[in-house]
């Protein structure tokens, strides 16, 4: 396939009717089944009612045609947000939905006092280590043996003011 072919095909299939809007309880369902579609270590239930639980916790959804196609959940503190958890059904990755979510989450701020983004991911997430540098995202920090089973993780930052 010709590399003009290829790139046009790629435009085809790019979603086009994304909306977003912040989760509620009732969306835990469709939420959960996401998450154990997409991570090997997935959170469980408890770990996202104390976030629903939280009033400075937020998880923003993003739709694809009335479905629920993924999400970013965040905590807000004095002047970082920290992402604790992004992740995309795996029947909708890469066709840029994590991207719109970031781009969503970093237009919320504009004019706001946050001034950067901080996260940690497992540093075997090699995919999730590459969707972050490619967003902007540097790597500052190692946390060794941060996860339960032993795992560093790679603290990575953005900063947007
Ligand atoms: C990481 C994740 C959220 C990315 O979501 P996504 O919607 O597929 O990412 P996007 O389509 O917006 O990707 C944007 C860019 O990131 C990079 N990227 C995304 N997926 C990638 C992959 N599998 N391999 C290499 N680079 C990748 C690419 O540069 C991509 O741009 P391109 O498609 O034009 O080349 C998704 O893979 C996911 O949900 N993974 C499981 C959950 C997870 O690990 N979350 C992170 C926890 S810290």
């Amino acid at each position: 396939m010709s590399l003009d072919i290829f790139i046009k095909m790629k435009q085809i299939i790019k979603p086009i009717n994304t909306s977003f809007r912040e989760a509620s309880k009732q969306d835990l369902t469709q939420i959960l089944a996401i998450e154990n579609r997409a991570y090997e270590h997935p959170w469980n239930e408890q770990k996202f009612i104390d976030s629903f639980d939280n009033n400075n916790s937020q998880i923003q959804l993003i739709l694809l045609n009335e479905t629920i196609a993924g999400y970013l959940l965040s905590l807000q503190s004095i002047e970082f947000i920290d992402i604790l958890n992004i992740c995309i059904d795996p029947d909708f990755q890469r066709q840029g939905l994590a991207k719109q979510l970031l781009n969503h989450l970093v237009a919320s701020q504009q004019g706001g006092v946050i001034n950067a983004i901080l996260l940690e991911v497992r540093k075997s997430n090699t995919v999730a280590i590459s969707f972050y540098l490619n967003y902007g995202f540097k790597l500052i920090d190692t946390r060794k043996k941060y996860y339960s089973n032993g795992e560093d993780a790679k603290i990575l930052n953005l900063q947007i003011m």
